[in-house]
């Protein structure tokens, strides 16, 4: 049976990617500080998974337990990064701090367990959530949009390693555009918003096509190819 490990499944687009993932026959590790969520998520699933609550901001207990989670259910193959906060407009030290904690030291403390259980088993898939946000500095979400340039960055520099070195290891980076889950909740002005179900399937394609970048939903290429080519006197002369 394929075994996948999903960091941050108790919502949203992680949720939604266990329901795809358990209906494509994967057995699951699924991961979250809510624990109540993750045994709801458990028992409504069609195959096995296996639960493991989790904080990934505190990276030593994090990396311990999804290593012991990989343990657990042994030669797991795909590893999906989807833990993330956002910053809702706040500037502040302490909600820069969460997101830095989370989005950045948190994806990756648990990358480097995956990377290492991938080695030792010969390679494997890893995929991390990132976002279009971190095409560009965002006035309204400064931190959350460095912390997914990170990621991208971070995620292109262990597939140059992976293929260099002959580590074996898929990455795939994924960029949402806007999807409706609890982030983007009450916000307003938000377009091409896509529902969690629209974004698992198409998350899903790109892992079975082992893509290295799709854009989620599709249309949102033609938006990262307008922000890279537009000049930065133009793009600071934009509402934030
Ligand atoms: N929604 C969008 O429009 C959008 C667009 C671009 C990118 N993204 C990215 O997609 C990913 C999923 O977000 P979502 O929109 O589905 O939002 P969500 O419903 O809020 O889901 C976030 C997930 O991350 C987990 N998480 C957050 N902090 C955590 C922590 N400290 N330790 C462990 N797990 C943690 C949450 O689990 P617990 O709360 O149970 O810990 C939850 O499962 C994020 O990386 C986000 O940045 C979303």
């Amino acid at each position: 049976m394929k075994k996948a490990i999903i960091i941050g499944a108790t919502s949203g687009i992680g949720r939604a990617l266990a329901e795809k993932l358990s209906r494509e026959g994967y057995e699951l590790g699924l991961t979250g500080r809510r624990e109540a969520l993750l045994k709801d998520i458990k028992e409504s699933l069609p195959t096995a998974s296996h639960i493991c609550v989790m904080d990934v901001a505190d990276t030593a207990a994090a990396r311990q337990a999804f290593q012991g989670l990989l343990a657990d259910m042994s030669d797991v193959e795909l590893v999906i990064l989807n833990a993330g906060v956002g910053s809702k407009n706040q500037h502040d030290w302490e909600t820069e701090k969460q997101v830095i904690d989370v989005n950045v030291r948190g994806f990756v403390a648990a990358s480097q367990v995956a990377v290492d259980h991938f080695k030792a088993r010969g390679g494997g898939h890893l995929v991390g959530i990132s976002s279009v946000a971190g095409l560009i500095g965002l006035g309204r979400a400064g931190a959350y949009s460095a912390s997914k340039a990170f990621i991208s960055t971070y995620m292109q520099a262990l597939r140059q390693r992976s293929i260099r070195t002959g580590l074996n290891i898929t990455v795939t980076d994924i960029k949402p555009g806007y999807v409706a889950t609890e982030m983007t909740e009450g916000r307003k002005g938000l377009f091409w918003m896509c529902s969690v179900e629209t974004a698992a399937e198409q998350i899903y394609q790109a892992i079975i096509k082992r893509k290295r970048h799709a854009y989620i939903t599709r249309r949102w290429r033609l938006i990262g190819w307008l922000i890279k080519a537009m000049p930065e006197w133009l793009y600071l002369r934009l509402p934030a």
